[in-house]
């Protein structure tokens, strides 16, 4: 029923055309995300957070492509919150990437406790118009504060990226995004890696000769989310772009929607999000206490 190709595009609201397949590139370096645009991908996911935005830069220079070729994102953080901060950040974040435009920008966390977001987005309302950013759009947003920005400003978000896996399907953003128009991202599509510890999905990865992963990526695909795995090893890079060959049934879709519980977070939730607390340094803490818990 379904093909598609990796190189497939979503239309977002304001009329750009965004690649539905793309690359996280959290703890990555330039060869990996050399080997992610060599294999096709043209959607490339950092944030000033990451501390990579350079090397995203060189690594879409030296791929030989043309910037318009490749579509790029990346996001404003926390302490750049504001007006002025934010326009400050988004002239960091271009020289950083070595461009004089980006594809996408995001408001990386709500921080609701500091309420800054509606200033920051009037900034990217202007580098919007200014012609140095494509689009617009939120990370991490809950339908109250996007739903703020539709009453207090001009421009309505083309995306929002929250977590969404297997595990964590966050439907009511989902069905609210869809209504309004706006295009869900899921970041962290494979758990970090857990969904190949699943045994339902073990059982439909088998079914189709697949892995856990890419059956994960294909349910994804079917739900009309863009997605972004991240993996620092060539050989995963590949097979997980490797989802256009099968789709899943009715049937198997509805038993992944089933695996989601209020438990499946893996990221921190935005409303209790209000420390300056970078990404990395989540994921350190988890794997800390997953490995205490292991050694207890
Ligand atoms: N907006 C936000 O607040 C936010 C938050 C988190 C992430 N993000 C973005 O989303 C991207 C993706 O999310 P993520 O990095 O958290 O997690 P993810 O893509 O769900 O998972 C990455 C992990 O899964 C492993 N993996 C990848 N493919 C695999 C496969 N086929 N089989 C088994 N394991 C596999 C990788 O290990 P190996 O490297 O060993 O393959 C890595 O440890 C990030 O890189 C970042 O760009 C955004």
């Amino acid at each position: 029923m379904w093909e598609g190709t990796i190189r497939e595009t979503v239309r977002l609201n304001n009329g750009v055309e965004m690649p539905r397949f793309g690359f996280g590139t959290v703890f990555t370096n330039k060869d990996i995300i050399r080997w992610a645009i060599q294999y096709g991908l043209r959607n490339i996911d950092t944030a000033t957070d990451y501390d990579n935005e350079d090397i995203v830069g060189q690594a879409v220079k030296e791929s030989g492509l043309k910037r318009e070729e490749v579509f790029i994102t990346t996001k404003v953080w926390n302490s750049s919150q504001g007006y002025e901060k934010t326009l400050a950040a988004f002239e960091y974040s271009l020289k950083q990437l070595d461009t004089d435009y980006v594809d996408l920008y995001l408001i990386h966390w709500p921080c609701p406790d500091n309420d800054l977001y509606i200033d920051t987005w009037k900034a990217m309302e202007k580098l919007y118009k200014d012609g140095r950013i494509r689009a617009i759009g939120v990370s991490n947003f809950y339908p109250e504060w996007i739903e703020r920005i539709k009453n207090e400003c001009e421009i309505l978000p083309a995306i929002d990226q929250v977590e969404y896996h297997p595990f964590y399907q966050q439907r009511v953003i989902k069905e609210y995004c869809d209504r309004e128009g706006i295009q869900m991202e899921a970041f962290s599509p494979l758990c970090q890696g857990k969904v190949e510890d699943s045994f339902v999905l073990k059982k439909i990865a088998a079914k189709y000769g697949k892995t856990c992963s890419q059956v994960t990526l294909r349910f994804l695909y079917q739900e009309n989310i863009v997605i972004m795995p991240r993996s620092t090893k060539e050989w995963r890079i590949k097979q997980n772009l490797d989802i256009f060959d099968f789709s899943l049934d009715d049937e198997d879709m509805e038993i992944i929607r089933s695996l989601s519980t209020p438990q499946g977070r893996i990221n921190m939730d935005p409303y209790t999000f209000h420390e300056q607390k970078n990404l990395k340094d989540q994921i350190k803490e988890r794997e800390e206490r997953e490995k205490q818990q292991k050694n207890q």
